[in-house]
């Protein structure tokens, strides 16, 4: 991943010399998706199991998992617009994935970074959308950072019950899971990718989510859930604070690592990859990048669109 190195070396080199250390970058997404595939990536196809193997810890009903109300914040959530760079950006890292995929066996996916603020809930919640925007593509999103969840917010639904109810033992794993509500006049589009969200909030875990994050429960839910859905993204909190980020990433997997152009340092990459070193860290998502890529302004001319 050396080029990633050189372009966050590069970005806080920049950084330095600018005059102002803040880069405004709220009104609009611009990741920059960087991989290294070690081979040639074929065309990939996303497959639906349909089957529960026999290893399958728990039978999960998925009839019986509540429809809760939803208000998506639509700001927030780009990867829920028609069209735009946004959607643009979060379709290119869904096919870097899916060529992953194509190459090791990939369905649990922990977005981790080293500090708060980078991202990792805004990448989680984006690319679990856009992953869901694909017909028949069934995405569970879950938000592993039960000390300071935030995913509920970006859905506009409710934190509790969640994962840390469930890693406690309080309650069942469809009882910590959500669907949207249906609603009558919403957008048709957003109605179908809403269709093939299940989310689990993080719930309270307060000072116990060390030790919940480290359960093996985590294990057994991902277990479980892993033949009903293509997709498992899980939300983290930022590794180099606490440890449950560690302990998530052991039962995913994969790992995807966020960093904040203008805002996170080249040794804070450094660090929360060698947390994570035991993991399967598949690349860095260079989150909140100030230009817009070549691709973009190809994208607007094609689709004749000026925003
Ligand atoms: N690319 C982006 N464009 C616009 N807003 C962003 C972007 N990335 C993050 N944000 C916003 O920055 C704030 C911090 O992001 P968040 O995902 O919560 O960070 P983390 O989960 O790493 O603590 C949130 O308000 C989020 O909506
Ligand atoms: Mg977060």
């Amino acid at each position: 991943m050396s080029h990633i190195y050189e372009a966050l070396q590069r970005a806080e080199a920049e950084r330095k010399s600018a005059t102002h250390e803040l880069v405004d970058s709220s009104s609009s997404l611009n990741s920059t998706i960087a991989f290294q595939p070690s081979a040639e990536p074929s065309d990939g196809v996303m497959v639906l199991a349909e089957t529960a193997p026999a290893s399958a810890v728990e039978a999960l009903f998925l009839q019986d998992i509540p429809r809760r109300p939803w208000h998506p914040s639509f700001d927030r959530l780009p990867g829920l617009q028609k069209n735009g760079a946004g959607v643009e950006q979060f379709r290119s890292l869904r096919s870097r994935l899916q060529e992953f995929r194509d190459l090791k066996s990939l369905k649990s996916l922990l977005v981790s970074s080293g500090m708060p603020q980078e991202g990792k809930s805004f990448i989680a919640a984006n690319l679990a959308l856009n992953l869901a925007r694909h017909k028949n593509s069934k995405v569970l999103l879950i938000d592993g950072d039960m000390r300071c969840s935030s995913l509920h917010q970006y859905l506009g639904c409710d934190c509790n019950p969640g994962l840390a109810d469930y890693l406690s033992g309080k309650a069942s794993l469809v009882e910590v899971m959500q669907y949207a509500e249906e609603v009558k006049d919403r957008d048709p589009m957003i109605s179908a990718v809403l269709n093939n969200l299940a989310f689990i909030p993080g719930g309270d875990g307060g000072d116990r989510a060390a030790d919940l994050s480290g359960s093996k429960r985590f294990d057994e839910l991902l277990t479980t859930a892993a033949p009903y859905f293509d997709w498992i993204v899980v939300d983290s909190p930022p590794v180099l604070l606490v440890s449950d980020a560690v302990n998530l990433a052991r039962s995913c997997d994969a790992v995807l690592l966020v960093a904040r152009a203008g805002v996170t340092t080249f040794p804070v990459a450094q660090r929360a990859q060698y947390e994570l070193k035991a993991s399967n860290i598949i690349g860095f998502v260079l989150n909140a990048v100030d230009k817009p890529a070549i691709t973009e302004s190809y994208y607007y001319r094609y689709d004749g669109k000026t925003e």
